[in-house]
């Protein structure tokens, strides 16, 4: 669980996050696809191409839960209940992703907000994405 002053630093860098969530969520879409290119058979329905509008759709979605999530820190598994039984019972995505997702996201907010991206943002941010996927992962098992 996270201490006080790392849920403070996760709100912090969400709240300028929140600003751009779209740009950040389809860039962090895209670096998942260009560096991790087995995670687009997830997706053989998407045009996965660079601001393609499903790319930049799914990215709007992805950060709207994230965005859910930093608002409810103290009760992410509640928050995220309905998408945890999405991604495990339909969409079956291999737990590993979630890793690879995380850290796309944290390139995409290090690369955008250079200056606030402190070592101690960067490991609040770390251990919240990496709650998120604990939450959306627990049903497989
Ligand atoms: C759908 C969030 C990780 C594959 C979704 C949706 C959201 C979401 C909000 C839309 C649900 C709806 O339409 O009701 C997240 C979050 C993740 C995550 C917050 C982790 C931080 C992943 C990973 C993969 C994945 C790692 C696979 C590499 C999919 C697929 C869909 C989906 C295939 C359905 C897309 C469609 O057909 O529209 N996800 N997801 N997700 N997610 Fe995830």
């Amino acid at each position: 669980t996270l201490t006080q002053a790392e849920k403070a630093a996760v709100v912090t860098i969400w709240a300028k996050v929140a600003n751009q969530a779209d740009g950040i969520g389809a860039e962090s879409l895209e670096r998942l696809f260009l560096s991790y290119p087995q995670t687009k058979t997830y997706f053989p329905h998407f045009d996965l191409s660079k601001g393609s509008a499903q790319l930049r759709g799914h990215g709007s979605k992805v950060m709207n839960a994230i965005g859910e999530a930093v608002k409810h820190i103290d009760n992410i598994r509640g928050a995220l209940a309905k998408l945890s039984e999405l991604h495990a019972y339909i969409l079956r995505v291999d737990p590993v992703n979630f890793k690879l997702l995380s850290h796309c996201i944290l390139c995409s907010v290090a690369a955008h907000y250079p200056s606030d991206f402190t070592p101690e943002v960067h490991a609040a941010w770390d251990k919240f994405l990496s709650s998120v996927s604990s939450v959306l992962t627990e049903k497989y098992r």
